[in-house]
């Protein structure tokens, strides 16, 4: 079956990216992408549903099982043929894009394939507390599919920077940093190393995702104060005390992917120098610690700090996100 995913709009391309790589590691391999109408993409994955996609995902709003799409003239019969199954009610919510045509009333349009369910299964409309929902979007084409799961983020907010017990002014939003793990595309139970943790921002992400996650800094305050968050929120992770270069020495632990945001400012140049060396220390031990095909994804001030084109790392996808008005970030996959 395919799934209809509802792309939050921020940054349209990594959300795409996200919700592909998210629904490949759940189905064990690379599915298919059926259409892709920002901010609607339809993927072809018959062993995800679409409610555990949701649970993964940061840059989506909804994610539908039984996606049909058609001519925007058809979305009521569109909606109108979801399979509702034994729900004892239902409602149907149309989502307008601003790419859509002119002149959809959406109201109308709920109301009307509100009616062909109903007349065909006879099972009351509830606007309030139904059992299931119908979902329409309408972007260059309608789509349709019956709403399997929604993405918490009021809860993705709550986890900000300023909200944790130890917070420092270093931590891209959680958003971001879900779809950042995601984009690592490690199978369900692996191990996802962050070697600049800071304040635990990735590994919680990864923690949430059911993988075994493994933070290193060099500075002892940002592994307390990751602890002290990751327990705050009940995760757990492997933490030690130690230098980027140093991360995998002598340790007993492997990672299978490499998620992180190093330092920038003061140490790391905006302009693709790197006085401390930090970023050529961080791809060494990378090259060392991953498994073959095993990804780097890293957060960038600039392009021209990803590593040379001679080196092990292939350029998988870059997405520039603008974190504020002056400030944008590359968020870079590379794999080994
Ligand atoms: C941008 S912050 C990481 C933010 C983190 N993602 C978070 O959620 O808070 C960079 C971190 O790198 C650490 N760091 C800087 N140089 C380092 C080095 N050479 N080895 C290990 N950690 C280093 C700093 O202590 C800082 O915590």
């Amino acid at each position: 079956m395919a799934l209809l995913v509802e792309l939050s709009g921020e940054q349209l391309e990594l959300a795409s990216q996200e919700a592909w790589a998210a629904a490949s590691t759940l189905s064990g391999g690379e599915v298919e992408v059926l259409f892709v109408d920002h901010p609607a993409l339809v993927l072809d994955a018959p062993e995800v549903q679409g409610r555990d996609l949701a649970l993964r995902l940061g840059l989506a709003h909804h994610v539908s099982d039984q996606a049909i799409t058609g001519p925007l003239e058809v979305a009521a019969e569109l909606a109108g043929s979801i399979d509702i199954g034994d729900a004892g009610s239902f409602r149907v919510r149309v989502r307008k894009t601003t790419s859509s045509i002119e002149g959809n009333d959406t109201k109308l349009l709920e109301a009307n394939a509100g009616t062909i369910i109903q007349e065909r299964t006879g099972v009351r409309v509830d606007l309030e507390g139904p059992d299931v929902e119908v979902r329409v979007m309408l972007a260059q084409r309608a789509h349709s599919g019956l709403l399997g799961g929604s993405v918490d983020r009021k809860a993705f907010e709550a986890r900000a920077v300023r909200h944790r017990p130890f917070s420092q002014p270093v931590s891209i939003h959680p958003k971001f940093a879900r779809a950042m793990v995601n984009l690592a595309r490690v199978p369900l139970g692996g191990v996802i190393l962050d070697p600049f943790c800071g304040t635990g921002g990735m590994l919680m992400e990864a923690a949430m995702l059911g993988y075994l996650p493994w933070g290193t800094d060099y500075d002892p305050r940002m592994v307390e104060g990751s602890l002290e968050n990751l327990s705050s929120m009940g995760l757990e992770a492997r933490l030690d005390v130690a230098d980027v270069a140093d991360a995998i020495d002598a340790r007993d632990l492997r990672p299978d992917a490499i998620v992180t945001d190093p330092p920038y400012g003061r140490s790391t140049s905006v302009h693709g120098s790197d006085p401390e060396g930090v970023l050529e220390k961080m791809y060494s031990m990378a090259a060392d610690a991953l498994p073959k095909r095993g990804r780097l994804v890293v957060c960038l001030p600039s392009k021209k700090m990803l590593p040379s084109e001679r080196g092990p790392f292939k350029l998988e996808s870059i997405d520039s996100i603008r974190v504020h008005r002056s400030l944008t970030r590359h968020i870079c996959v590379l794999i080994n």
